[in-house]
């Protein structure tokens, strides 16, 4: 997924807001280092400024602002949410084509991603978790005759992820690297966490009526990654063990939703994308932590 993405993102300001309204009864217990909420008073037009938790140029629709994509949606906050925080929906639809600086139109895709860091910064040392919720929103359903990859951790050579989460169908194309096992035969109503060599790692039915929250750590320096999952106001509970999986080469933490096409070979510039398509995924609890010491907020 070829994509040019330089950008300086300001968390101080949202770091220290998310210090002052964090009550002792939040299950966040370590160190943020990339802090994604959305505060209750926020605006829309918040998120198209320098001031949004996330990057305002990257990754949409070529002629869209993030103001238009995204929604409050009126749902309770997640687990993983500070009382003083909001819920946000990303949205893609037919005008949801990514253009990168330099490349052409990706008109296989139909994408939009909330990004967070540079691909340089403190999330890609040490050992770090990187913690999403995700409901669905039954007017703005996915149809998983395609896959999505809604969350990943993108390379910054943007030639793979150090891990994703996906639904629907996969695609032959994403077949696990280092072996001929095909991942298509999975059943498509599976969210499936995949790490870096696509290789599906752990899988759970995706709820079409309540919270689901999920973390992953990373640890840089012994390669490893485990993944962690709870639903509703449940505590997290690690689901895998730590797992060998190769976290070089930096990358940037993406939520949201890109939609692969079917029918395709190349993935990224052809294949069908059905028309006037309206779907959405309901996001809360977005933060990296830091876990040296083993600290994880559950
Ligand atoms: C987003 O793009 C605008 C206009 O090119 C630029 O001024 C701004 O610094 C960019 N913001 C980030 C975080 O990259
Ligand atoms: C939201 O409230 C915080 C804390 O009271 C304040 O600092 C901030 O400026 C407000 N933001 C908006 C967009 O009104
Ligand atoms: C997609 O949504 C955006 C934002 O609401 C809107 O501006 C655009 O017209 C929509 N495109 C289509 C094809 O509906
Ligand atoms: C974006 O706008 C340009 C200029 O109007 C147009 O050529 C292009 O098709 C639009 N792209 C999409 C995905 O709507
Ligand atoms: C990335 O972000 C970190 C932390 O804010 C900063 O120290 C570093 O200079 C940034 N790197 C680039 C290439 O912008
Ligand atoms: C995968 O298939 C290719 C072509 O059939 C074969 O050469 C290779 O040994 C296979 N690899 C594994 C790990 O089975
Ligand atoms: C990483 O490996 C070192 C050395 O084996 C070990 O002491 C440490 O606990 C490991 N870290 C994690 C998070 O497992
Ligand atoms: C789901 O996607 C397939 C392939 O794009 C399309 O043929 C089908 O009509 C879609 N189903 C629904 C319910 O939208």
């Amino acid at each position: 997924m070829a994509k040019f993405s330089i950008k300086t993102l300001l968390f101080a300001s949202w770091i220290a807001l998310s210090s002052a309204h964090r009550k002792d009864s939040s299950p966040i217990k370590c160190p943020i280092t990339l802090w994604g909420g959305v505060p209750s008073n926020a605006t829309l037009s918040l998120f198209d400024t320098n001031a949004s938790p996330f990057s305002p140029n990257y990754t949409k629709g070529m002629n869209l602002t993030w103001s238009s994509i995204l929604r409050f949606p009126s749902v309770k906050p997640s687990r993983f949410d500070l009382p003083s925080d909001k819920a946000i929906e990303v949205t893609i639809n037919d005008s949801s084509i990514f253009l990168p600086g330099g490349g052409k139109p990706q008109i296989g895709f139909r994408r939009a991603g909330l990004l967070m860091g540079n691909g340089s910064d403190a999330s890609n040392v040490g050992v770090k978790t990187f913690h999403w919720s995700v409901r669905q929103d039954k007017e703005m359903k996915m149809n998983l005759t395609h896959e999505y990859m809604n969350v990943w951790h993108e390379r910054n050579d943007y030639a793979g992820n150090q891990f994703s989460i996906n639904a629907g169908v996969m695609l032959v194309q994403d077949k696990p690297t280092d072996s001929n096992v095909s991942t298509t035969g999975l059943d498509r109503r599976l969210w499936k966490i995949l790490d870096r060599d696509n290789d599906v790692v752990w899988t759970t039915e995706i709820d079409w009526d309540g919270w689901q929250n999920f973390a992953v750590t990373l640890d840089y320096g012994n390669n490893t990654l485990q993944v962690y999952y709870s639903s509703g106001q449940e505590s997290l509970k690690a689901v895998t063990d730590p797992l060998p999986n190769d976290n070089s080469g930096g990358g940037q933490y993406q939520i949201g939703m890109a939609k692969k096409p079917t029918e395709t070979l190349g993935v990224v510039y052809d294949g069908f994308q059905e028309s006037n398509i309206h779907e959405g995924q309901i996001y809360g609890g977005i933060f990296v932590e830091d876990s040296s010491g083993g600290c994880i907020s559950k």
